[in-house]
């Protein structure tokens, strides 16, 4: 059998999911795309245009016009176009990342995404990574994995992260901006955080980077071999 041509990668933030899509896209050769970044993307567009974002025909005007496009220079690199204009430096903002989920669980902006995220998987050889890729969006992936880690460990992940890049950053804020976000995603109605059934689970807990990309590249090896 040949790779596995379209993965779909889900989980809540904090668990690696990102850092190890982007390893498997360097190792396989497939473009990777974080879905998390058009909506994002998404927000960014709704915060700058000052629309008030819980008004659903105010962000569905801004949805009829908004021309969004992604813009790989690499196979895990890319910019993200929004109307015409650069918004990937623009994307991990704090403004961005406290309205982000409630933007994200808006019927109208789930719906405008499912066609550019269809799009970008159909080329074949390709990683998405999200919340919803293996329910909703790619229901058919060849191979889907669930990546969990527990709360404090995402949490101690993530404050290390931003020690790292320079921002203030106290553990208990990380715990309780992560818990917030998590119970949208999970409690949402349209397309919440679940596991599909045949996602296979990856506990990362106590586990490296490296142990991870073992593990999964054992089952894309397994995967290929059956
Ligand atoms: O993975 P991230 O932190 O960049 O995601 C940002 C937000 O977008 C997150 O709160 C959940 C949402 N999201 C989503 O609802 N569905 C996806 N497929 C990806 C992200």
């Amino acid at each position: 059998m040949p790779k596995p041509s379209i993965i779909a990668i889900d989980g809540p933030a904090g668990t690696g999911k990102s850092t190890i899509s982007e390893r498997l896209a360097e190792k396989y050769g497939y473009l990777f795309v974080d879905t998390g970044a058009f909506y994002r993307a998404i927000t960014y567009v709704v915060l700058k245009g000052n629309v008030p974002y819980e008004d659903v025909d105010a962000v569905t005007a801004v949805l009829s016009t908004l021309n969004l496009r992604i813009e790989h220079d690499g196979v895990s690199s890319y910019r993200i176009i929004a109307n015409g204009e650069d918004v990937t430096d623009h994307l991990r903002s704090k403004s961005v990342e406290s309205h982000v989920s409630p933007i994200s669980k808006m019927t109208v902006v789930r719906e405008a995404l499912l066609p550019l995220q269809r799009k970008v998987a159909a080329q074949g050889n390709v990683i998405l990574a999200g919340r919803d890729i293996g329910t909703v969006v790619l229901p058919e992936a060849d191979l889907k994995l669930y990546i969990d880690a527990s709360l404090s460990e995402r949490a101690r992940r993530r404050h290390l992260q931003m020690m790292d890049a320079g921002k203030e950053a106290d553990l208990d804020t990380v715990v309780n901006d992560m818990q917030r976000r998590d119970k949208i995603d999970t409690e949402r109605s349209l397309a919440p955080l679940t596991r599909a059934e045949d996602a296979i689970y990856i506990l990362t807990d106590n586990k490296t980077i490296d142990d991870v990309m073992q593990e999964i590249i054992q089952i894309i090896e397994h995967w290929t071999a059956t």
